[in-house]
């Protein structure tokens, strides 16, 4: 039995306008998707080739697609083009090669504060449609995400959400998280997360290798930056032309059966 709550609520369509039901639905191509998945490789040295602007942001674009929670797009990509912000960030990052050689340095960033903002574009987007937006997704960003997302100052809404979801959850479903700044930062970083290997495979598909970054010492990069507080670099991306010896080794996984679990 499925309980009625605002995740089934949410399936309303926006009526008239049904074209969108058929996006995607047509790709099917697994051969290429496991060739990119599989060439995809962590790169630590490039060549001095650069990659055209056109290509850095169409991959960027791409990254931007990726799935996000409540479609509230807390992130941020940061295309290092300056050159003495470039060397401050290879510095900050101990200056291995994976940064020091990379033709685009991309400083991947959460910035969880900014649903808020995001939850208010999402309400004039609606109104700004020609059709009609469910009820229930107005609800979602006027009513659910304020209630899900705000912490407080210092989170000082902490105990009061914990007390809240341990006395509802006795008797019924609740989402438990997040309740804490620390997990409104996990949430958003997930889905920060999710759009790097994005990037990382549509730079693969246009012939060039990446390698993601946590490297780097996270202060100085966002001082060098002039980056709030309150935003989380997730990782930064490297990208380029694979040099010679650019791969430190073959692939490493560990057997499947170590992380695979049928439930
Ligand atoms: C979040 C994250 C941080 C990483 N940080 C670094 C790094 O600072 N320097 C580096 O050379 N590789 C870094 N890597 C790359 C990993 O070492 C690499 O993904 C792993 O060895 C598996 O190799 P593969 O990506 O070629 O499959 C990082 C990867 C991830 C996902």
């Amino acid at each position: 039995m499925t309980e009625k709550n605002v995740f089934t609520e949410m399936n309303g369509s926006f009526a008239g306008n049904e074209a969108f039901q058929k996006e995607g639905a047509d790709f099917h191509n697994p051969e290429a998707f496991r060739d990119l998945v599989k060439a995809r490789r962590s790169v630590r040295k490039f060549t001095d080739e650069k990659i055209p602007d056109a290509i850095v942001h169409e991959c960027i674009d791409l990254a931007l697609l990726a799935p996000n929670s409540s479609n509230l797009q807390t992130w941020e990509f940061y295309r290092i083009v300056t050159p003495e912000l470039k060397d401050q960030i290879i510095r900050a990052s101990f200056s291995q090669p994976a940064a020091a050689t990379a033709s685009e340095l991309i400083v991947c960033v959460a910035n969880p504060a900014s649903w808020r903002f995001h939850s208010r574009q999402m309400l004039a987007h609606f109104d700004s449609l020609p059709v009609e937006t469910p009820k229930s997704a107005r609800l979602y960003y006027s009513k659910l995400a304020p209630f899900v997302y705000t912490v407080g100052f210092f989170n000082v809404l902490t105990p009061f959400k914990w007390l809240f979801n341990t006395v509802a959850g006795l008797f019924r479903v609740v989402p438990r998280e997040p309740i804490s700044q620390h997990g409104l930062d996990l949430w958003s970083v997930k889905s920060c997360a999710l759009a790097c290997e994005n990037l990382m495979l549509a730079f693969r598909a246009h012939g060039y290798d990446t390698c993601p970054m946590e490297g780097y010492d996270s202060h100085r990069v966002k001082k060098a930056m002039n980056l709030s507080c309150s935003k989380k670099i997730v990782m930064i991306v490297g990208a380029g032309k694979r040099a010679d010896g650019g791969l430190y080794g073959p692939r490493i996984r560990f057997p499947r059966e170590q992380f695979v679990k049928t439930l």
